[in-house]
């Protein structure tokens, strides 16, 4: 079996919503310290619904087709919705991660977690 899935090399190799958002109202970043890896996402929030989402990722191919799945799965979503996203959630609709891989969709809920954190601190709640 391959290591990786069919879904997990698609998001790697033609990830979605790459890039920076200039007039982004939330911005999360988190960074794994054991191996290095940084991810920062940017979002568009419009009455309480994410408009648009990108992210930079400097990290491995599950980090990079983390965040890639894991923007697809919140844009377009109220904020409370996308409050539940899980790196379970990531890893399936990846199709799985390998075991010692499953920290890279860590990555990405927390960095999605940090920036609705920071929508919120900013609206004073
Ligand atoms: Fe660190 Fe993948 S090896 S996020």
């Amino acid at each position: 079996m391959a290591l990786y899935s069919e879904k997990v090399m698609d998001h790697f190799r033609n990830p979605r919503n790459v890039g920076v958002i200039e007039d982004a109202n939330a911005i999360g970043e988190v960074g794994n310290a054991k191996c290095g890896d940084i991810m920062k996402i940017y979002l568009k929030i419009e009455n309480d619904i994410i408009e648009d989402v990108k992210f930079e990722t400097f990290g491995c191919a599950s980090a990079i087709a983390s965040s890639s799945m894991a923007t697809e799965l919140i844009k377009g979503k109220p904020v409370s919705e996308a409050m539940q996203l899980t790196n379970k959630a990531v890893a399936e609709a990846l199709d799985g991660l390998p075991p010692h891989k499953i920290h890279c969709s860590v990555l990405a809920e927390e960095a999605i977690q940090k920036a609705l954190e920071d929508y919120y601190n900013k609206q004073g709640e």
